[in-house]
């Protein structure tokens, strides 16, 4: 009986020296393990004389359950300090200053661009689009543009060969468009053109879109009330909007759309030259010859086509005074928009 006060105070002052759970695991091997001091308590129960037994068994298991629960509690508590140093090992320190992420944004080309077709779009006009590299006779030929004309002139046209040029500007998506479906036709054709050009307001690539509906009866008042009604939703409701004749040899009549100069509200400034107004596009009723090659009729059909630039476009709505900005890729002034 000694003994087993002896070895319950031996183990007491083991435990006291756990500090984690492998010096735990050794405690218990120790004890109450295969081999252990306890275990071995246990199996001397047989060696004790027979009127002894009743009492040493009961002193040996109580000892047995009272080593077996103490290891518990113990090892309880060890793992419930192990999670605590290990939550704070890895607390984060939210009042540290995070890494700034900087969002992208569209070029403020692509973002006029689509304000276009939007506008577009919701009058009820589809997209085309055609080829950058296109041949002279959809640039030129088909569009009623004769050989002699200064467009066709090496200075303006970026020549791929004799016959394949740089488009230099949207109008032959229109003969495109036209020799593959029938009227009533209603499209625009945003896209890519090249001229051989660079100063503050021209570079060499720059984007236009081209517009063209056809249909039995369509007239020069359709083409006002759509360009009108496209102006005030893209410069706002009540700029003053003129169609001044002009000449292309695509469209007969033709005509430039001017605003009110929106700078100086039409008083007369250095952007308006003093005139008061800003030209924003041509337009015109589609030349019958046009109709002609492309394979419509014209007796049947009338119809009415525009272009504009979507940089002039963008420099007037922003009042930006350099066309180069948009490609110099600046973030001060790509961040403006
Ligand atoms: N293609 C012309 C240009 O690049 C713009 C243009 C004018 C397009 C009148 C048209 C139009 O469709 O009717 O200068």
């Amino acid at each position: 009986m000694n003994d087993l006060l002896s070895l319950k105070q031996a183990f007491l002052d083991d435990l006291s020296a756990v500090s984690d759970i492998t010096d735990l695991q050794q405690l218990k091997a120790k004890y109450t393990g295969r081999k252990g001091l306890v275990t071995a308590q246990l199996k001397a129960l047989s060696t004790v004389p027979p009127e002894e037994r009743p009492l040493f068994g009961k002193a040996v298991n109580e000892l047995k359950l009272f080593v077996d629960q103490t290891i518990d509690q113990k090892e309880e508590s060890l793992k419930d300090i192990e999670k605590q140093k290990r939550l704070h090992a890895e607390k984060i320190d939210i009042t540290l200053p995070g890494k700034p992420s900087h969002a992208g944004r569209f070029h403020p080309l692509n973002r006029v661009l689509q304000e276009i077709k939007d506008i577009f779009v919701s009058m009820g006009f589809g997209i085309e689009e055609g080829p950058e590299v296109e041949l002279d006779y959809y640039n030129f030929e088909a569009l009623n543009i004769p050989r002699h004309h200064p467009a066709r002139d090496m200075q303006d046209t970026f020549y791929v060969s004799d016959d394949v040029v740089l488009r230099t500007h949207t109008s032959p998506v229109q003969v495109r468009v036209m020799e593959k479906k029938r009227p009533p036709l209603k499209i625009i054709a945003p896209g890519k053109v090249y001229r051989c050009d660079a100063d503050i307001s021209h570079t060499p690539m720059f984007h236009q879109v081209e517009g063209l509906m056809v249909d039995a009866g369509i007239s020069f008042s359709d083409l006002k009330g759509v360009l009108e009604l496209f102006i005030q939703s893209f410069f706002g409701k009540d700029t003053p909007v003129r169609f001044r004749p002009s000449y292309f040899p695509f469209t007969e009549p033709s005509a430039e759309v001017d605003i009110g100069c929106i700078f100086c509200t039409g008083k007369g400034c250095r952007v308006c030259k003093t005139t008061g107004w800003l030209e924003v596009m041509g337009c015109g009723m589609v030349n019958p010859k046009v109709f002609e090659m492309s394979g419509y009729s014209s007796d049947e059909y009338t119809g009415f086509a525009f272009g504009m630039g979507v940089e002039r476009l963008t420099m007037l709505k922003y009042a930006i005074d350099d066309i180069r900005l948009f490609y110099e890729n600046d973030l001060r002034f790509l961040r403006q928009f």
